[in-house]
């Protein structure tokens, strides 16, 4: 199959794009998973993009924008998310949960959806830090942000492919583990993603929750959390909530919506 053929590139962004990164990404394997998958060279954030394109045209469940760079990527509570050329995946999927799914558990088991598709291609254990960085040997490889239009939610997932100049300690990339390239971890995710959203919507919250739990490498463990209003939190962190909610037990007991958690060593 052609694959370029069959993606839908901005022509605009093009010549921003240094010609030797344009034949680096073959999505073949994306493509075939869903052949309406638009991937861009370069966009300021794909969260903003799908954004934009939902503000002219209606989108179905699961559409997705992916993009080899974002010049503006935003982050959980208003940081920025660095993707450079090559070296990230940057991928938004529009969800369309009808009545009764809950929706405070979807950014979650979206987490849990894409913590199984990078343990599969790294064979590592990757699991998701409350409320949904996914990390592989205590470093993130992977962050994801939510945010809610009047036509779904917007699932925003960046994955760190291979180092970034200037990443921090506490990241890491799946190239530290594995050769696995762009296509492999990106088709590897849409699997994931569209076969747990399916059979989501097909079962229950219960279903969705058991999944989150399961991949939580948060529970049982000693956190510390700084809530948005600064106030911080320690203790064990004991469940998520059915409205993902974590459940923390301190000297009293908190349940958090928003929060950064770090998990403490015992
Ligand atoms: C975080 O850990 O702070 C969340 C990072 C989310 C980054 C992704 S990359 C794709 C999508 N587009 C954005 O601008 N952000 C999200």
């Amino acid at each position: 199959m052609d694959s370029t053929k069959r993606c839908r590139i901005r022509l605009d962004n093009l010549q921003l794009w240094p010609l030797r990164y344009r034949w680096t990404v073959n999505l073949e394997k994306s493509l075939a998973i869903d052949p309406e998958l638009v991937f861009l060279d370069s966009i300021d954030s794909t969260n903003l993009e799908l954004a934009r394109l939902l503000a002219g045209s209606s989108k179905p469940d699961l559409f997705a924008i992916v993009a080899a760079q974002q010049t503006s990527g935003k982050g959980r509570l208003g940081r920025t998310w660095v993707s450079e050329p090559e070296s990230s995946i940057s991928l938004s999927i529009l969800l369309r949960p009808g009545d009764g799914i809950e929706q405070g558990l979807i950014p979650l088991f979206i987490g849990s959806m894409v913590s199984i598709a990078l343990s599969g291609v790294t064979g590592q254990t990757a699991q998701v830090k409350w409320p949904n960085d996914i990390l592989i040997e205590e470093k993130k490889v992977c962050g994801i942000l939510s945010e809610l239009s009047e036509h779904g939610i917007i699932t925003g997932i960046g994955i760190n492919l291979r180092t970034q100049e200037g990443a921090p300690e506490t990241a890491c990339s799946v190239s530290d583990f594995s050769q696995a390239s762009f296509d492999d971890v990106l088709s590897e995710a849409l699997f994931q993603i569209r076969a747990g959203w399916t059979k989501w919507l097909a079962m229950s919250n219960e279903f969705a929750l058991q999944v989150v739990r399961d991949s939580s490498s948060t529970i049982g463990s000693e956190v510390r959390a700084i809530l948005p209003s600064g106030e911080e939190v320690t203790g064990t962190a004991v469940s998520i909530e059915p409205d993902g909610r974590l459940q923390i037990q301190g000297a009293d007991l908190h349940q958090l919506s928003a929060a950064d958690v770090w998990h403490l060593r015992n």
